[in-house]
């Protein structure tokens, strides 16, 4: 691959590294009260105990710290912040990438509950990708132009193939970690 096609696959999960870290982050703060305030949808709970306030809020707030400490970092290198942009574009971007990470993440729980499958039951694909979904489609709402130029337009396109190649592999070595530190009940 040439370095220009190296940089943009690597530029590609730069830009994708607060929703990642929003995400699990939820599973550090999480506690207290359920979101769905324990409120049932035909019989079975709208989102169950797995997802909480303050693990939502917790995991936004760390995606952003992230983004801003990335800001902070490339700010010397690159008046773009390596696609970031610059203000207030990045503060939009990074926003949009924590919320719609931890949004994702309740849509994700939403849907499972309506298939019948128990909080904490595996969903193979919901589980790996429902946080990037999230992240993506906020991307798309309020910040296509900018979704376009960094993940769809050629030869972009390798940096959106390459973060849906590398986020099973994120999802599965996180959550072990999550597991082995006894923060997660099961390692998925
Ligand atoms: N968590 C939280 N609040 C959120 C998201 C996650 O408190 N908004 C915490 C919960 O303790 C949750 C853990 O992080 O159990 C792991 O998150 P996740 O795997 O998304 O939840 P599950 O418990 O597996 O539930 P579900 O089946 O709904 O995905
Ligand atoms: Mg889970």
């Amino acid at each position: 691959m040439s370095n220009d096609l190296i940089e943009i696959v690597l530029i590609g999960i730069w830009l994708t590294i607060p929703a990642y870290v929003a995400n699990p982050s939820a599973v550090l703060f999480g506690g207290g009260r359920p979101m769905d305030f324990e409120k049932r949808l035909k019989g079975e709970r709208i989102l169950g105990d797995g997802k909480t306030w303050r693990g939502f809020f917790g995991g936004v707030f760390s995606g952003i710290l992230i983004g801003v400490i990335q800001i902070a970092i490339s700010s010397p290198i690159d008046e773009g912040h390596l696609g970031f942009g610059g203000y207030p574009d990045f503060l939009a971007v990074i926003i949009l990438l924590s919320f719609g990470s931890l949004m994702g993440d309740v849509m994700g729980s939403f849907v499972k509950r309506r298939l019948g499958i128990k909080r904490g039951q595996k969903a193979p694909f919901l589980d790996q990708y429902d946080f990037l979904i999230g992240a993506w489609l906020l991307l798309l709402i309020f910040k296509w132009q900018w979704f376009f130029e960094h993940f769809v337009y050629w030869p972009n396109t390798l940096a959106l193939i390459t973060v849906i190649i590398l986020t099973p592999f994120l999802h599965k070595g996180v959550n072990v970690l999550g597991y082995k530190m006894g923060k997660k009940d099961v390692p998925w």
